[in-house]
């Protein structure tokens, strides 16, 4: 069974994004299946995943409004871990989900139908804080 963590602080500058990249690179390394959400539009732990951000088909923006699945935006990095992108597109989310009912449940529902068939053990979020109708899915995830 896989397990959640969500990495998130109100503040910025705290280190949620090298402490979410470190964490998913290690335990990839003890032969752990990890993947990386981005839910960042600053995109950060894309780029530091060695993503450009740039240049992304399929991000964590497209899996919140539900336009594609997990499986379908998540890229292998060459740290050994799978990343879920993001960038700036992410900040429409926010706005177009603000009526959706149940926006909170969105990224859960996309992790549910991952874990019947993505080969991660490990999901890892990494939130802003300043983005609450995305990052507050995160906290969701993590706690229900
Ligand atoms: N454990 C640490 N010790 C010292 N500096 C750190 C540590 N973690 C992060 N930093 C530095 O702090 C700054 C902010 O980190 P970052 O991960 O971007 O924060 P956040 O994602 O919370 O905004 C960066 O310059 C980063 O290199
Ligand atoms: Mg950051």
């Amino acid at each position: 069974m896989g397990k959640t963590i969500a990495i998130a602080n109100q503040k910025g500058g705290v280190g949620k994004t090298t402490t979410s990249i470190n964490l998913a690179a290690s335990l990839a390394k003890t032969q752990r299946r990890i993947m990386l959400i981005d839910i960042d539009p600053q995109g950060n732990a894309t780029m530091g995943s060695g993503v450009n951000k740039e240049e992304l088909t399929c991000s964590t923006y497209e899996v919140l409004i539900s336009e594609a699945r997990i499986a379908e935006a998540r890229i292998a990095v060459d740290a050994g871990y799978d990343l879920v992108p993001a960038n700036g597109e992410l900040s429409g989310a926010q706005v177009e989900l603000m009526d959706v009912e149940r926006r909170e449940s969105r990224l859960r529902e996309a992790l549910r139908s991952r874990r019947a068939s993505f080969r991660s053990d490990t999901g890892r979020r990494k939130c802003r804080s300043a983005c609450r109708a995305i990052s507050e899915p995160a906290y969701w995830q993590q706690y229900s």
